[in-house]
């Protein structure tokens, strides 16, 4: 063979081993790797990336009982059934988020003829609403968080929803009952932040326990993730991930990003809003991106440690030009995700691959 052919078959050799190094890759046989799609069509390179990297995919949107059922009965399932057949055709498992949540949720659910409406018409509602979204995707929806942030931030244990107003605690076994009969094969998921902490840890294994005591069907249970930087609690994520196996269920970890711009609250209450600085809005400076690779990298090595505990791991984004966290709690440029702007890998996925014992 004449050097230069034998110079391109080489080269296209590497380049074909580096397209296989994706994080999915990596992680096989010890956890799936997720990413949460917006509903906004994606850029060619950006469903690229998405479909080589990630083996599930969860509607970051489209899929909560607002955008689903806008008004009584009228449903919009346009975007949430485009999601669904572009993840399918690509191979991807998808995750169902969310069937009951106080936000992203109208106000239609609980009222009639301008008053409240009474509990057996939301029950109905709340049934209805269920059985026709679940039963839609049956089959192609394998895993769903039927019940999202059910847990108070606060002293007491429930969190006062209009769910919780109308029902009392019955909605969420109604809704983990309702879920189990439209797929009786769907494996459902609680799912909220701040779980691995001690406080809230416990008023979710006590949800647990109580659904169960009901006879209602919890397969398994969602950790969020939304840390920040240099506040990543290691010591109370593994203990959770103890805690939970250890109680039968089945753990993802559902939303994983790393705020890099400082906010005051830790875990993720979508109402709660604050003022701050934009600290970084012409990128990160490279002091930080080390420490985030490094910090990164130090919950990969958890989380591969206790693979036999995790499922699943999806990030809540694809990159950084497409996170909440440049919305949330304020307006700012955040770059909490594994890709900058420009879909350039950040340091932090190397890091993981290393963790993985990949190089880059
Ligand atoms: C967020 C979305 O990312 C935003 O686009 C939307 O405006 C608000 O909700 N916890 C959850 C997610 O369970 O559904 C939230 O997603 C982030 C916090």
């Amino acid at each position: 063979m004449r050097s230069s052919a034998l110079l391109a078959m080489l080269s296209s050799l590497a380049a074909a081993e580096s397209d296989d190094l994706t994080l999915k890759r990596a992680f096989a046989g010890r956890f799936e790797l997720g990413v949460a799609l917006p509903t906004a069509p994606l850029r060619e390179e950006e469903n690229k990336l998405a479909f080589t990297q990630f083996g599930a995919l969860t509607a970051e949107n489209c899929m909560k009982p607002g955008p689903l059922q806008p008004t009584e009965g009228r449903f919009a399932f346009e975007a949430a059934d485009r999601l669904v057949a572009l993840a399918l055709d690509h191979g991807l498992q998808v995750h169902g988020h969310t069937l009951v949540w106080h936000q992203q949720c109208p106000d239609w659910f609980f009222v009639q003829d301008g008053q409240p409406a009474t509990p057996e018409r939301v029950r109905e509602r709340l049934r209805a609403h269920i059985r026709t979204v679940v039963q839609r995707y049956a089959g192609k929806v394998k895993t769903w968080d039927v019940v999202n942030e059910a847990l108070s931030d606060g002293k007491e244990y429930l969190r006062p929803t209009p769910w919780l107003a109308a029902l009392g605690e019955d909605y969420l076994a109604e809704a983990f009952h309702a879920a189990h009969e439209a797929d009786p094969t769907a494996e459902l998921f609680y799912n909220d932040y701040n779980i691995e902490l001690p406080e809230k840890r416990e008023k979710a294994l006590r949800l647990i326990r109580e659904l169960r005591r009901r006879g209602a069907p919890v397969h398994g249970i969602g950790i969020q993730g939304h840390w920040q930087l240099d506040h990543i609690p290691f010591a109370e994520i593994e203990k959770s991930l103890i805690a939970f196996h250890a109680e039968g269920l089945k753990i993802m970890i559902t939303e994983l990003d790393f705020d890099v711009v400082p906010r005051r609250q830790s875990g993720a209450a979508t109402d709660v809003r604050e003022e701050g600085q934009d600290l970084y809005p012409n990128g990160l400076p490279p002091e930080l991106l080390e420490r985030q690779a490094q910090q990164y990298a130090r919950l990969f090595a958890l989380f591969d440690q206790h693979h036999d505990k995790i499922h699943r791991v999806t990030f809540w984004g694809l990159h950084d030009g497409r996170t909440w966290l440049n919305g949330w709690p304020y307006k700012r440029t955040n770059h909490p995700l594994f890709w900058d702007r420009q879909l350039q890998a950040k340091p932090a996925l190397a890091a993981v691959l290393a963790v993985a014992g990949q190089g880059l």
